[in-house]
């Protein structure tokens, strides 16, 4: 499982190196001459992913789009998902092969019978499809989804062994009335009624942070805007799971994500990725957001030690800011 993988405790001793390994406890010897300072953290390797929506228009379209952004991919990149049309899935899913996760944009909770246009779980992991979408703010508002339907929608994956990334956020009237918190709140304990620790576990949900102000308004929150909401977030999450589940948990932000402000927004510790919209119809600005560069300092660069083999530099860079955000 490819979070569980990536999701690994770590044991930090200023100045000291880092040890790395995977899915388990690591631990530093502690150098007398440092500080003694110790800290558990809990590392996740950034997700970044687009949301196609209702683009582009043509299979021709679709197949040249992929093309362009699965150059991007290096072994050095974060995981990344494209959520496609579903006339799109199996064709994209040819184009990238295993280098993108190709999803889909909403998922019908029943399992068959008479539901007119509806597509169900087994028939998206029938054509091998693993991550799905769910809580749009745009299909609340325009296809009316409930937090109920949601969570039907994300139990009906679970129940196929597929995996969601559940959607959040408030509305501008809710965010200038502070609301963020609560509301985020509300959606997520409705929205993952019923989903095990053990399922969380094993990194098959991840949630997208997306103020309804910020998607396609071109209004991205600012880092210090998204962190606030994605601490609480986890906070929710630990009331929910507890805290070391809630560590392992990818929280995304998404809302007018661009080359501009990925930078930013990566830098901060509880922000795990992005759920990209317009920037994810250009294969330049996707590819430069899956290349995200957050700033790490030299003297963050020496604490992470650089070159620590094995690891993808996406994830020292996470692990950088980590060390920052604790010192
Ligand atoms: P946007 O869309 O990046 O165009 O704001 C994000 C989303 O709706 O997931």
């Amino acid at each position: 499982m490819k979070l569980s993988l990536y999701s690994t405790v770590l044991s930090i001793v200023v100045g000291s190196t880092l040890a790395f390994a995977p899915s388990s406890f690591s631990t530093i010897s502690s150098s007398p001459q440092h500080r003694n300072v110790q800290t558990e953290i809990y590392e996740r390797k950034p997700f970044i992913t687009g949301n196609w929506k209702l683009n582009p228009s043509t299979k021709g379209e679709a197949i040249q789009l992929a093309t362009e952004i699965v150059k991007s991919i290096t072994p050095d990149s974060p995981d990344v998902a494209l959520f496609v049309p579903f006339p799109f899935i199996e064709t994209v899913q040819t184009v990238v092969g295993d280098k993108i996760t190709i999803g889909a944009e909403m998922v019908t909770p029943e399992m068959n019978g008479a539901f007119t246009g509806g597509t169900s779980a087994p028939m998206l992991k029938s054509i091998g499809v693993q991550w799905v979408l769910a809580g749009h703010s745009e299909r609340r508002t325009i296809n009316q989804e409930s937090d109920e339907y949601i969570n039907a929608q994300c139990l009906a994956l679970i129940e196929t062994d597929l995996s969601v990334i559940l959607c959040i956020g408030e509305t501008l009237n809710e965010f200038e009335n502070d609301l963020a918190g609560a509301i985020c709140a509300v959606q997520l304990k409705k929205g993952l009624q019923g989903i095990s620790k053990e399922v969380i576990q094993a990194g098959r949900v991840a949630i997208a942070y997306e103020p309804v102000w910020a998607i396609g308004t071109g209004k991205v929150a600012t880092p210090e805007i998204a962190q606030d909401v994605h601490f609480k977030c986890r906070e929710i999450l630990a009331d929910m799971y507890g805290q070391d589940i809630a560590d392992e948990i990818r929280i995304l932000y998404g809302g007018s994500v661009s080359p501009d402000s990925v930078d930013g927004l990566l830098m901060k510790p509880d922000i795990d990725g992005a759920l990209v919209g317009g920037a994810s119809l250009s294969g330049e600005s996707f590819g430069r957001i899956i290349n995200f560069q957050p700033e790490v300092s030299q003297e963050q660069d020496a604490v992470v030690g650089g070159d620590e083999a094995g690891k993808k530099p996406g994830v020292v860079k996470r692990l950088a800011k980590k060390v920052k955000s604790l010192f």
